[in-house]
């Protein structure tokens, strides 16, 4: 297989098998989903690493039920960027922003009181209705380059254009640039925020690997893939979100561009520190840590205990298919959104209850699938008055609090 950024021959770095898409949580258990691979590549020509098989993205957000969802930890990061973005004056009150992939719409939500306009284009039909009822204007749609001339004509130029954990979920990465670079004047920005492959690495963070995630990229592969659309990065900011995050702020070509010393930092940093000893341990810790929950969650159950995991995420299906764990050893998922309650986790086929639910009726154990939210999600549980139920935390490797 060839690099989807630079064509050049790419290596199979983890294979993880094979899993339904993440986010099609199902109607009933006897639903029948197609499972593809999940196998990572990695490109020692311009240090991409992607997954190998993409699906069809009208497969992949046919049924999708991704809602973000309302959390304190992501209210401050919405404060933490939208603070980073006018400290810089990347955005300022007559900015036009156009966020991709803006889902029900609560960053514009966020940031509109403070700029000018905003706009969203998603292409999951029920989230984009959603962004609408609540006052987000949302054009249901892909984002390449076709979608970007009837957003010109429609809405004219925007000052910046963002894509917060979305630009991986695309094939084609030089579709969405060519896209962007069709919307941008000279002096606009493209702001993306995405997993960081350096703390996917470090933190042992397989369970990011699924069909959405189509590439995971560092510092060094994203100076790759803009410099061919003749772009280069101005700013990096680095945020603790979704278990390590990468704030990149790019723009076109141009000789007054002033780059900020964050590009410099962070790019020697990882250059130190994203190894090929890394990598190989990272691995090393991706099958550890497959036997040893494996292990763990198997005694539990055998020896009487009730396992419920916390949170329907799409890195949680990865986990349970990965370590081949189902409704036999995991009673219920626990989850706040009320659009996933009642359904079933793809192949797991573990029913999706409530919060409110698990309340009243707790396990001995849940298993943090939104280990993201680890801190938000156990003051919620003990501020409920569960003060018994422990949580068995995957990741970065397995413990117990
Ligand atoms: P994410 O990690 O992909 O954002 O998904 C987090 C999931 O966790 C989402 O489906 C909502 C769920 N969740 C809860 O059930 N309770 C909570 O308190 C939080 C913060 C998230």
């Amino acid at each position: 297989m060839t690099c989807r950024i630079c064509s050049a021959d790419v290596s199979v770095l983890l294979d993880l098998g094979t899993s339904p898409p993440a986010n099609s949580l199902k109607k009933s258990p006897e639903q029948f989903q197609d499972s593809y691979p999940l196998v990572l590549e990695i490109c020692d020509n311009c240090g991409n690493v992607q997954l190998r098989d993409c699906l069809d993205e009208e497969a992949l957000y046919k049924d999708y039920f991704y809602v973000t969802p309302s959390s304190t930890l992501l209210s401050r990061h919405y404060d933490f960027l939208q603070s980073f973005l006018f400290k810089n004056n990347y955005l300022t009150s007559n900015s036009f922003v156009l966020e991709i992939g803006s889902n029900v719409g609560l960053f514009l939500d966020h940031i509109k009181p403070n700029v000018a306009k905003v706009v969203g284009i998603d292409p999951a039909q029920e989230i984009s209705e959603i962004a609408n009822q609540k006052g987000i204007e949302t054009v249901c749609d892909f984002f390449n380059e076709e979608s970007s001339v009837k957003l010109k004509d429609q809405f004219g130029n925007p000052n910046i254009i963002l894509a917060r954990h979305c630009f991986a979920h695309n094939c084609d990465p030089h579709r969405m640039l060519k896209g962007v670079t069709h919307l941008l004047d000279d002096s606009g920005l493209f702001v993306i925020e995405n997993a960081y492959l350096l703390n996917t690495i470090e933190n042992n963070e397989f369970d990011q690997i699924y069909h959405e995630h189509m590439f995971y990229y560092s510092i060094r592969s994203m100076k790759a893939l803009l410099a061919i659309h003749n772009m280069h990065l101005v700013d990096i900011i680095m945020s603790p979100i979704h278990g390590g995050s990468i704030v990149f702020v790019a723009k076109k070509v141009s000789a007054e561009d002033k780059i900020s010393s964050a590009v410099g930092k962070y790019t020697l940093q990882e250059d130190l520190l994203l190894t090929p000893s890394a990598f190989k341990h990272f691995v090393e810790n991706t099958w550890r840590i497959k036997d040893t929950l494996s292990r763990l969650i198997t005694g539990l159950r055998d020896g009487g205990w009730t396992i419920y995991t916390y949170g329907a995420t799409a890195k949680g299906n990865t986990l349970l298919n990965f370590i081949g764990l189902t409704d036999k050893e995991i009673k219920y998922c626990v989850d706040s959104t009320p659009m996933k309650q009642g359904k079933y986790l793809p192949k797991s086929n573990v029913k999706v209850i409530s919060e409110e639910e698990s309340q009243a009726n707790p396990p001995d154990y849940f298993l943090l699938t939104a280990w993201n939210y680890r801190d938000e999600i156990v003051n919620k549980v003990r501020q409920a008055g569960n003060y018994t139920s422990q949580f068995i935390v995957p990741i970065p490797f397995v413990h117990i609090l």
